[in-house]
């Protein structure tokens, strides 16, 4: 494939957007009266997409919406789709269908889907012959220039489609509206270039490009002068940050260069390729006070052909090579990863080394998924024998397995005590609050709820396969 080189997007090109708010601010308020247009927004999908919800919202509110949780309030609807999967595009169709009858309630709503399933050209089609309430459409790429979208819709009247194919670009300065005030997500870097053969994310992102050195550090001391006390470093591959700068910088340097960033807050990052993941990044992680011990490691197979057919760059052993060396630097850092169930042609006997990894790794927590044909990825054009009957009776295997491991991890951290960063309110009023460890694993308690944001003491009480319980200690 040819490199390209990215493309940033200008300033000017960017206020030029702030003025289609401007502009859309106007319009709205003399079509009702000064009346505060409401916008509801929903996010599909990975942390990569909550934070693109986060810049759509921050556009939202500059052309003067504030925010409903309820659909049939709002005068504007965006879904923020994920294409991952088969079900993740079922949910949306569903839901887009449902909202013909909310329209038709309010003839003035506008509603809008964006993200990854929407740069699908196929899809893209679907919902403008089929769901013709939609009357925008745009993919991940268009994302900066929303307000022009959004202008051509409500001044002209028209059904907008934006799902232009391109390798992607870099907008700086898109304002945010953030979920959490305690916690933050910071995207470093867009795209992906490793083309896993059943993952549609690079078709639908674009090419791998880093943002500027500057601009993370910038972002990240803002952050931490307002009190910010996680932040999550956001990529596909975060190891390959810096690859396509022209400075000759890379994920450890990044690490070490937040790390050095004043304040009192703590350093998550995902998602990581293994291939990727080296030794030096392991003694940067160990080294840095404010890494947290943890690491979200995807194997999604433990068999050597399989993985191979994946094209993922890496052997099982060489897996549990890095997870070695992981481990003798930082030896209670917790464990997550990604695996895939049923890839095309994968036997159940192929099937027993991915338990046999889960086994001798025993992560702390597994994200587990069944395989689901993209269209246009090389996977889906592979013959898949094995039924699917078959699959889930492997899927089932595999989750008893992680789900005693899970459960094993939880019970050893009870009577300890860890520094757990309370992050918010929980659902049961007997334990109304929620904090995470530093290795991220969830934990309830009870307390005041002054306690938000603020990083105590926990000694845990007790624990189940998903989830710890604990209760304020003195210091350690
Ligand atoms: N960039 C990240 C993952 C992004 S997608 C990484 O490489 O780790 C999140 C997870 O969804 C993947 O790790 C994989 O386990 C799963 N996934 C992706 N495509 C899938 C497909 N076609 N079917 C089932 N699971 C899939
Ligand atoms: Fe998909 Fe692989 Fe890229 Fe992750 S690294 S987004 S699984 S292609
Ligand atoms: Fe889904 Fe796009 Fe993320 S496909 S998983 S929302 S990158």
């Amino acid at each position: 494939m040819a490199e390209k080189k990215t493309t940033v997007i200008s300033d000017e090109e960017r206020q030029r957007q702030s003025g289609f708010c401007r502009q859309i601010a106007q319009l709205n308020s003399r079509n009702n009266n000064g009346r505060q247009m409401l916008a509801f927004v929903d996010t599909y999908g990975c942390q990569q997409n909550e934070a693109d919800s986060e810049r759509l919202r921050g556009w939202l509110r500059e052309m003067g919406y504030a925010f409903t949780r309820q659909e049939e309030q709002a005068d504007l609807i965006l879904l923020n789709t994920c294409a991952v999967r088969e079900h993740a595009e079922d949910r949306v169709f569903g839901n887009v269908g449902a909202l013909v009858h909310v329209k038709r309630r309010h003839p003035g709503q506008i509603i809008c889907l964006c993200g990854c399933m929407m740069q699908q050209p196929q899809v893209a089609e679907r919902i403008r012959k089929t769901y013709r309430h939609v009357d925008l459409v745009f993919g991940p790429h268009a994302l900066w220039r929303f307000p022009e979208l959004l202008w051509r819709v409500l001044e002209r009247r028209l059904r907008v489609v934006d799902i232009e194919d391109e390798p992607g670009s870099i907008c700086e300065g898109i304002p945010q509206v953030r979920q959490s005030s305690v916690k933050a997500w910071v995207s470093i870097m867009y795209g992906c270039n490793n083309f896993c053969s059943y993952c549609i994310v690079p078709y639908v992102r674009g090419r791998e490009r880093s943002r500027r050195p500057e601009d993370i550090l910038r972002e990240i001391e803002a952050l931490a002068e307002q009190g910010c006390r996680e932040i999550t470093l956001l990529g596909q591959n975060v190891n390959s940050y810096g690859r396509d700068l022209s400075q000759d910088v890379d994920f450890p340097w990044l690490l070490e260069q937040i790390n050095a960033v004043e304040g009192d807050f703590l350093i998550r990052f995902m998602t990581s390729h293994p291939k990727d993941a080296t030794e030096h990044m392991f003694d940067v992680m160990a080294d840095c006070r404010k890494v947290a011990p943890a690491i979200h490691l995807p194997f999604q197979a433990g068999n050597d052909r399989v993985l191979k057919m994946m094209n993922r760059g890496y052997t099982s052993e060489e897996y549990l090579d890095k997870i070695r060396a992981l481990r003798e630097r930082i030896p209670d850092v917790a464990l997550t990863s990604d695996v895939i169930v049923g890839f095309p042609g994968e036997t159940t006997a192929e099937f027993e080394d991915t338990l046999e990894l889960i086994r001798r790794v025993e992560f702390d927590a597994l994200f587990t998924f069944i395989y689901s044909p993209r269209q246009g990825t090389p996977a889906a054009s592979m013959e898949d024998p094995v039924p699917m009957e078959e699959k889930k009776e492997n899927f089932q295997r595999l989750l008893q397995v992680q789900n005693e491991i899970s459960k094993k991890k939880h019970l050893d951290y009870v009577g300890k005590t860890l520094d757990c960063l309370v992050d918010g309110e929980g659902q049961d009023p007997r334990n109304n609050l929620t904090a995470r460890t530093p290795g991220n694993r969830l934990v309830h308690l009870n307390g005041d709820k002054d306690m938000i944001g603020q990083t105590v003491p926990l000694r845990i009480t007790g624990a189940t396969t998903w989830a710890l319980f604990g209760e304020p200690a003195p210091r350690p």
